[in-house]
């Protein structure tokens, strides 16, 4: 059962977007430890790898980008390692990266030697800034690298036939480009590997450098889908970055727009500003009445593995995750929840609803206690509900009134957070208990 009731649709006459939600999960993909870990200044060691890989397989992720074995020998040997080490799920499926260049694809196979099943995912940029700028080449070149690498790639799968091999194919700035070129690239890689619709091709559609509005994004992957040839032996994946701060919201109006697939990070790690958080996303998906699929019950274990291995914090105010996101400093905010929380319990409602608190933090592991804290710029509600918890102490309206005086003066003398102690302290001098 869905706990959060799905947000109502507003039918707008003559609207110019149309009144789309998400109906079911998309297949997600992380990313972390590929473009997360090129974008941290201390990639991953082999610990830290496996933790990072252990940690997505306990939250749900059946599809996993492992690296890119041919970056160099940490990167191939680790994924060797990972392969023989037995600690994939049969479930679940490793992914990795390269370039459409024959040497690296050859040697991305052989990483993979062993696996039961694998994607090997091949990219190149079509772009025309990239086809001028970096590469001085026309766009029958660029397509021309294209289909040199799924050429190189049904050849290497053939040789190792024990391996249920899956392809994925990245026109890499995909978001920048001629979208019938990019379709045109995807097509000509779709005529050499022969996807079928029981056994689909990924394409992946790079949002490389978020260059315009979310809306953009999902217009391009819905021209996209309604124009690919044979579209049903694809699966359309999103690949968002963050660069204009609109990541999650474009992989969210692109999974509305047609798409199959969302890959990401956890907590938005990812090149430059990052890749669209997975949790997010994910998380938000019960706004819509739809379970994700991925359990984040425990998030602060989640936070504690994603923080060691990137060595980079996790926002305070990162959405659902951040240390604060559940914590109401102001006094009229502490009152409306603690009134939210007892009308939850009395009522026994079908779903959450407490004010100022869009989810209930139980769900991911938090608990209530923590919800409210007392400060000089909280009310009477704060300490009142901190007693009650901590001491079983209910006091009285009036009561309350009284001791808020106390407290207020010792919140502004401190110019701190006052905890349960504190308050405790406070009352027992105010009433003369000690
Ligand atoms: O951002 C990007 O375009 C990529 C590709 C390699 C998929 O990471
Ligand atoms: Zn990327």
């Amino acid at each position: 059962q869905v706990k959060y009731r799905p947000f109502p649709t507003i039918d707008i006459p003559d609207r110019t977007w149309p009144n789309a939600t998400i109906t079911k999960p998309p297949r997600w993909l992380s990313t972390d430890m590929r473009d997360g870990n090129q974008s941290l200044i201390d990639p991953m060691d082999s610990v830290k790898k496996n933790r990072f890989f252990d940690l997505l397989v306990k939250v749900g992720l059946k599809e996993i980008e492992v690296g890119f074995p041919a970056a160099g020998a940490t990167e191939f040997d680790f994924i060797q390692n990972l392969v023989r080490s037995g600690r994939i799920p049969d479930d679940v499926i490793v992914q990795v990266l390269t370039q459409s260049r024959e040497d690296l694809i050859k040697r991305s196979f052989e990483s993979l030697q062993g696996a039961k099943q694998a994607i090997v995912h091949v990219y190149n940029a079509v772009s025309p800034a990239w086809r001028d700028i970096v590469f001085k080449m026309s766009k029958d070149e660029v397509r021309g690298i294209a289909e040199a690498g799924a050429k190189v790639i049904r050849d290497e799968a053939a040789k190792y036939p024990d391996t249920d091999w899956h392809f994925e194919y990245s026109p890499e700035t995909f978001s920048t480009a001629e979208l019938d070129f990019s379709i045109e690239c995807c097509e000509a890689v779709m005529q050499i590997l022969q996807p079928t619709p029981e056994r689909p091709i990924i394409l992946n559609l790079p949002a490389t450098v978020e260059c315009a509005t979310p809306n953009v994004y999902a217009d391009q992957i819905e021209y996209f889908c309604r124009n690919l040839p044979n579209r049903d032996s694809a699966v359309i994946s999103l690949h968002t970055h963050n660069d204009r701060g609109t990541g999650v919201a474009a992989a969210e109006l692109g999974v509305m727009a047609g798409a199959d697939r969302v890959e990401g990070c956890l907590f938005g790690n990812g090149e430059r500003t990052g890749n669209c958080c997975l949790v997010t996303v994910a998380l938000n998906m019960y706004t819509q009445g739809v379970d994700p699929g991925l359990d984040f019950s425990n998030i602060d274990e989640v936070i504690e593995t994603v923080e060691y291995c990137n060595q980079i914090p996790v926002h305070q105010r990162h959405p659902y995750g951040g240390e604060l996101v559940f914590t109401a400093f102001s006094g009229s905010h502490q009152d409306a929840i603690k009134k939210g929380f007892e009308a939850n319990e009395q009522q026994n409602d079908q779903y959450w609803r407490v004010p100022y608190l869009p989810i209930d933090p139980a769900d991911l592991g938090r608990n209530y206690e923590a919800v409210i804290r007392v400060n000089s710029q909280s009310g009477k509600g704060g300490f009142a509900w901190v007693l009650e918890q901590d001491r079983g102490l209910k006091l009285p309206k009036r009561m309350q009134a009284h001791f808020s005086k106390a407290v207020q003066r010792m919140a502004d003398e401190t110019g701190r957070e006052l905890n349960a102690a504190d308050i405790w302290d406070a009352f027992q001098h105010e009433y003369h208990l000690s």
